[in-house]
């Protein structure tokens, strides 16, 4: 039997989900795919910084290039964060033939079309699951799902922690601190939870579910953002006095002549479904013409949720490689054909 390996950059909450996810659930990946899948290097900041689970020491290494030009490294899986220097890496390895699976929409929002264009130009699989609302499959929903229809408004809970937080805060009269801090320890929120609470990455989100379920490109300083940081107790206790809820709402919505995306704290009435999305439940509300009205749930962070998307990912990646193709299972955004926006 073939053996596909794989070069896990990150070792924090998601990349040791996906370390027990690829052990514990080997069987069922070979009965998949016709393949062993096995983790070959692991690349940490801190070699010697004690983990929650045993691992092979041998396997850790803190220089990104060992990970990045093992010759025996098939996919890198990046759940490491950051925006610049990752680029690079996703760079280097998608230029050395490399598939990718990356949990990481600060790198997808900003540079996603590049990179996306440099794993087609190189044969390459380069999937993003994980990045918007966990262990939702949305992407692969709006890709495939509705292809034939025509998207008009996305609207939902795309940030965990936050609304966390608001839930912690609103059921439990919880401060903002313990709430955040409880969050941190979860491991929901962002290495910086800065934009978890400014809403910049339910931003991040919003803006790559806007391209790929409007076809276009949206850039991320297109979405108009405002965070959840300076809701009170005071402010949740009155929105629940008028029969509302506080969220953290990201909205979508296009017609023919423009494209609005946003982020604010908004108040809900008590009876709508997003009012009882709660914790670090996710939900995305998706509208098409045809259609209708859809909405997708579920954990939107989370070691194991994330983990799920991005080993389901890796299983795809490793169905293209036994066919010898790529790009099947998730398009590209398409990047070209651009709307007005309000600016314009
Ligand atoms: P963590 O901070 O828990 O883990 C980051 C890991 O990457 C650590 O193992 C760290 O090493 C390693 N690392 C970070 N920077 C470097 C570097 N410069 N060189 C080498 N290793 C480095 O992050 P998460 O697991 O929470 O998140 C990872 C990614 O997944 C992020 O992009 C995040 O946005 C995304 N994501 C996270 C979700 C979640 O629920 N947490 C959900 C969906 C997406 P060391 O262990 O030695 O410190
Ligand atoms: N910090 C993010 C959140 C992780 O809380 O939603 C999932 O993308």
């Amino acid at each position: 039997m073939n053996k596909v390996k794989i070069g896990l950059m990150g070792m924090g909450t998601v990349g040791t989900g996906v370390y027990r996810l690829i052990e514990g659930h080997q069987d069922d990946l070979v009965k998949q795919t016709g393949m062993e899948i096995g983790i070959g290097r692991i690349l940490v900041q801190n070699r010697e910084k004690k983990r929650t689970i045993d691992i092979d020491q041998d396997l850790l290494t803190e220089d990104p290039y060992t990970v990045l030009q093992d010759p025996d490294v098939d996919v890198i899986v990046e759940v490491m964060g950051g925006v610049d220097q990752t680029r690079e890496y996703v760079l280097a390895a998608l230029e050395q033939g490399k598939h990718v699976v990356t949990a990481n929409k600060d790198l997808m929002a900003v540079h996603g079309g590049e990179l996306l264009e440099t794993a087609a130009k190189h044969g390459c699989d380069l999937f993003y699951e994980a990045s918007v609302a966990g262990g939702i499959p949305i992407l692969r929903a709006l890709v495939e799902g509705f292809s034939s229809d025509r998207i008009t408004k996305m609207m939902g809970i795309v940030n965990g922690t936050s609304n966390y937080m608001l839930t912690k805060m609103s059921q439990e009269d919880e401060s903002y601190e313990s709430a955040l801090k409880e969050a941190q320890d979860l491991g929901y929120a962002e290495a910086n939870p800065i934009s978890d609470v400014g809403g910049l990455d339910a931003a991040r989100k919003m803006s790559i579910l806007s391209t790929l379920g409007f076809h276009v490109g949206m850039n991320l300083d297109e979405v108009e953002c405002k965070g959840m940081e300076d809701v009170t107790l005071n402010d949740i206790k009155y929105a629940q006095d008028l029969g509302y809820v506080i969220k953290l709402i990201g909205i979508a919505k296009q017609d023919d002549e423009r494209i609005e995306v946003s982020v604010e704290p908004a108040m809900i009435k008590d009876s709508h479904p997003l009012a009882s999305v709660n914790g670090v439940f996710n939900a995305v509300y998706v509208y098409g013409e045809a259609v209708g009205e859809t909405m997708f749930y579920g954990p939107g962070a989370g070691e194991l949720p994330t983990a799920n998307a991005i080993v389901s990912d890796l299983v795809t990646v490793v169905k293209n490689m036994k066919l010898g193709v790529s790009g099947r299972g998730m398009v590209a955004p398409y990047r070209e054909k651009k709307l007005k926006t309000d600016d314009e």
